[in-house]
């Protein structure tokens, strides 16, 4: 294997794991935000503040981890080819990653506005969604199951 496909595979999961951490982090300021007391405005303002910067820096984050797993995928061709069902898997867990990413950018939008209604329970089981995610997205690209 090259070393320009070694070198692209590390910034891969190097910008997939930093991305996955804010995803796995900013569900926790949001359990934190739903558990706020009315009166205290400081402290929704400072868990807002940390909430808004961490979802602006796993935005930045998250489009390098795509870029380089798209490059070993279109460029190095790895998983192309018949029965390589794990990329196509794992595209789709892709598609829900995104999917999730975006969900919490309108769930900040909510807290802002006042308008979350949802009990720190619902986002405590929200969070484990994003484990759930890697887990299987982890697993499907290392053992690579296929068809045939
Ligand atoms: C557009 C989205 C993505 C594409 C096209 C893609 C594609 C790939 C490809 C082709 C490889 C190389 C596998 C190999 O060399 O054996 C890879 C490695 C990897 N990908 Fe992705 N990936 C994407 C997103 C993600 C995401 C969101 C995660 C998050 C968990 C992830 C986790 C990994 C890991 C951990 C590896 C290293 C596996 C190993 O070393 O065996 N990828 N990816």
């Amino acid at each position: 294997m090259s070393q320009a496909y070694l070198w692209v595979k590390a910034l891969h999961i190097i910008f997939v794991a930093s991305w996955f951490a804010g995803l796995f982090y900013l569900p926790r300021l949001y359990v934190n935000l739903a558990t706020v007391p009315a009166g205290s405005h400081a402290e929704r303002e400072r868990l807002l503040m940390m909430a808004r910067k961490l979802y602006r820096f796993c935005s930045l984050l998250m489009v390098p981890a795509l870029f380089f797993g798209l490059l070993l995928w279109l460029y190095f061709g790895i998983g192309k080819g018949p029965g390589q069902i794990w990329l196509h898997l794992k595209l789709l867990l892709v598609i829900g990653a995104v999917g999730y990413h975006h969900v919490c950018r309108q769930l900040l939008r909510d807290f802002e506005g006042l308008q979350n209604r949802r009990s720190h329970r619902w986002f405590r089981v929200f969070n484990e969604v994003s484990v759930l995610l890697f887990a299987a997205i982890v697993c499907l690209v290392v053992l690579k199951p296929t068809l045939g």
